[in-house]
C-alpha cells in the first residue's frame, strides 16, 4: 500500500493539492494509494506523542504508517528546508518500525524557484537514518502558484510527463 504525506499542516496548502493529484493519478493507474495529511495530526502531539505518550488520537495514524510499505512525501519549502511539522511527525512514529526497510518517493513544492531541492535533500539523510530507501527519480515543483489550474491539476506538459514518470517508477520500485 502507498501513503501519500502531505507533508504541512498549513490549511489551505498548495502541498495538500499535489498530494490530491497524485492520488488521483496513482488511482487511475490502479495503484492503492491513501492520503494522511499533517493538518489532521492532533493538536496534543508534542505534549503526548513526541516522547511515548501515545494518545489515542495519534493510534488510528500510527496503524496507516505501521501498514504502509511505500510513502510518498509531498513537501513545501518552508525557510530554506522541510517543515518542521514533519519531523516532528517522523519523531512521534514509533521508531524503528514505522519506516524500518521501507520505500519513499519525494516531491519538493516552493513558490520560489528551487522546487525545496535543499529542504529533499535534508529529508533524504532523515530517510537514509531510518533505513527508508529513497527512490533516486526526486522532483521539484517550483513557482507552484503557476503549476496548478483552476481544479488543482498540474497541467503544463513537462510537469505532467516527469510526475508520471515518477509514478510509474514508484509502482514498480
Ligand atoms: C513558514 C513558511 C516558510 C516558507 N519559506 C519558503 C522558502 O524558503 N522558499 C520558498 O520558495 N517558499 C517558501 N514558502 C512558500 C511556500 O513554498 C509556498 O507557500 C508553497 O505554496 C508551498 O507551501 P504550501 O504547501 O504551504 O502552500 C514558505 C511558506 C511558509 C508558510
Amino acid at each position: 500500500m502507498i501513503t501519500i504525506i502531505s507533508s504541512t499542516s498549513r490549511p489551505g496548502s498548495n502541498t495538500f493539492k499535489v498530494a490530491k493529484y497524485y492520488q488521483k493519478r496513482l488511482q487511475e493507474k490502479g495503484a492503492e494509494a491513501g492520503l494522511l495529511s499533517l493538518t489532521d495530526l492532533p493538536p496534543t502531539l508534542i505534549a503526548t506523542d513526541l516522547y511515548g505518550k501515545r494518545s489515542a488520537e495519534f493510534e488510528p495514524i500510527q496503524q496507516i504508517i505501521t501498514q504502509t510499505d511505500k510513502f510518498l512525501f509531498i513537501i513545501p519549502e518552508y525557510n530554506g528546508s522541510f517543515p518542521g511539522v514533519l519531523k516532528v511527525f517522523i519523531d512521534a512514529c514509533d521508531f524503528p518500525e514505522s519506516f524500518y526497510e521501507k520505500k519513499a518517493a519525494l516531491v519538493g513544492v516552493s513558490s520560489g524557484k528551487y522546487g525545496n531541492i535543499r529542504g529533499i535533500d535534508h529529508f533524504t539523510g532523515v530517510c537514509h537514518y531510518l533505513s527508508l530507501h529513497v527512490m533516486p527519480l526526486k522532483l521539484h515543483i517550483a513557482n507552484i502558484k503557476t503549476e496548478l489550474d483552476a481544479d488543482a491539476n498540474l497541467f503544463k506538459e513537462d510537469t505532467v510527463k516527469f510526475t508520471d514518470e515518477q509514478m510509474d517508477k514508484f509502482i514498480k520500485f
